[in-house]
């Protein structure tokens, strides 16, 4: 990896120090940042390619909301051999999608993804087969998330399906307390120092509101989902399908 590429963020003297964003300075590390701060992130982005895969069916149309530079939307694309899939990739910093055009420029020009750089609440979803929020739920104001929710089981066809994957917290407090240990643990053995993890907690407090596993389970039954199903699970991170 080349040296401008390592995620050094919060290590210097020119830190953020304002609540995070997903700015260009973030954009330029980000595989990286999230590599080493997501527990099985590689993994997690090839898991939804072969899940979707088998979920898409023909000509689907497909939603990756809060698509940041498109690792999903190019494992998705990877994987669903059908020469009419779509995607629809959406993200509201500017930094991202352009990054993501960059990446993905061959996609985007035959027309299986669409980027669009625009806020979730803005986009119309209709006859999705698979919308796909990869960490993207929990950078909502928590008083948006059910309508968002409600929105996208509308917009599904029968038969289609949510993917979810969220950071998630713990009612009972030694627990939590464990699991967000482990998760620096994580990250320490990834060559974080006590300084980038304390300064990226604290930009991120008022900005990544994490929620229970059962706040999310209810709220995806409010929404409008019967089959709630968790099918990944690595340190605090969990991925749901709902349909
Ligand atoms: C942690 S990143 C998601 C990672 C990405 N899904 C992946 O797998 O690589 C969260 C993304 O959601 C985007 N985002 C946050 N709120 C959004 C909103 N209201 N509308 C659209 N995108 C949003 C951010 O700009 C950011 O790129």
């Amino acid at each position: 990896m080349s040296g401008d590429r390592r995620d050094r963020l919060f290590a210097g003297d020119d830190a953020p120090e304002s609540d995070f964003v997903f700015d260009e300075r973030v954009a330029r590390v980000f595989p990286d940042m999230l590599e080493r701060s997501v527990p099985c992130y590689r993994e997690l982005v090839r898991l939804i390619g072969i899940v979707a895969a088998r979920l898409a069916g023909p000509h689907a149309l497909v939603y990756d909301l809060g698509c940041s530079l498109g690792a999903c939307s190019a494992s998705m694309l990877a994987r669903i051999g059908d020469p009419h899939l779509r995607i629809i990739a959406v993200d509201n910093a500017p930094a991202m999608v352009e990054g993501l055009r960059a990446r993905l420029p061959d996609a985007i020009v035959a027309g299986r993804i669409e980027a669009r750089c625009a806020d979730i609440a803005d986009v119309e979803i209709e006859n999705a087969r698979l919308v796909l929020l990869n960490l993207t739920l929990q950078f909502l104001p928590p008083a948006r998330r059910l309508a968002e929710l409600r929105r996208i089981r509308a917009g599904l066809l029968p038969g289609g399906a949510l993917l979810l994957v969220e950071k998630v917290v713990w009612p009972d407090p030694g627990h939590d307390a464990l699991m967000s240990e482990l998760f620096a643990d994580f990250k320490r053995a990834n060559g974080y120092s006590e300084l980038e993890i304390g300064r990226k907690r604290a930009a991120l407090e008022r900005v990544l509101i994490p929620d229970s596993i059962e706040v999310h389970e209810a709220r995806l039954r409010e929404a409008g989902f019967v089959r709630i199903e968790r099918w990944f699970q690595c340190l605090n991170f969990i991925g749901w399908l709902a349909c």
